[in-house]
């Protein structure tokens, strides 16, 4: 039997418990989930993507079926080299709809052979997004409760390191 395979993409910086909320999710529904960061952002990120992956890697490092993974260009062809029928995207609010359809159905027209699937983001985390999270620990918030622990500590590290150089 053909293994079902769903990619999870985005740029995690860093990951959020709503990006957690939503691996877990999909971890349940698929045989493999690779949860992918963009390489080739135009953003300028706090982390760079290898801190990126490894933060992932550590805060999914319990559950069997999730791999972390990087992807440069399109995510169409990065799904297809992984061998993955699914793209899954989280949906917190209806602000969220209008971008996601129009990636969604973009992909769909370079790739009909994968289909993207929205779940809906708990509602403890419909508010939470990396940019919020960056914003409040750059002027000295408390961030525990918007991302996992591991991740607290790296966002304090990073944010001292900045403040130095
Ligand atoms: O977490 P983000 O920043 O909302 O994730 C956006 C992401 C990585 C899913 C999207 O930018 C993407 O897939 N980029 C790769 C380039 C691509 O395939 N673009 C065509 C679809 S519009």
């Amino acid at each position: 039997m053909d293994m079902k395979i769903a990619i999870y993409p985005g740029s995690f910086d860093p990951v959020t418990k709503g990006h957690l909320d939503i691996i877990e999710r999909s971890a349940k529904m698929v045989d493999v989930l690779i949860v992918a960061v963009l390489n080739n952002g135009t953003k300028s990120p706090l982390f760079s993507v290898e801190e990126r992956v490894n933060m992932l890697r550590e805060v999914t490092k319990d559950i069997k079926n999730v791999k972390i993974d990087s992807f440069s260009g399109l995510l169409v062809d990065y799904a297809k080299k992984a061998g993955a029928s699914i793209i899954i995207r989280g949906l917190r609010a209806v602000t969220d709809f209008e971008y996601e359809l129009q990636m969604a159905q973009t992909n769909r027209i370079m790739d009909n052979s994968i289909d993207t699937i929205f779940l809906t983001t708990s509602l403890e985390y419909a508010y939470l997004s990396s940019s919020t999270v960056k914003e409040v620990a750059r002027y000295g918030g408390n961030v525990e409760h918007f991302v996992p622990e591991y991740v607290v500590k790296k966002i304090e590290d990073k944010i001292i390191s900045m403040k130095k150089s």
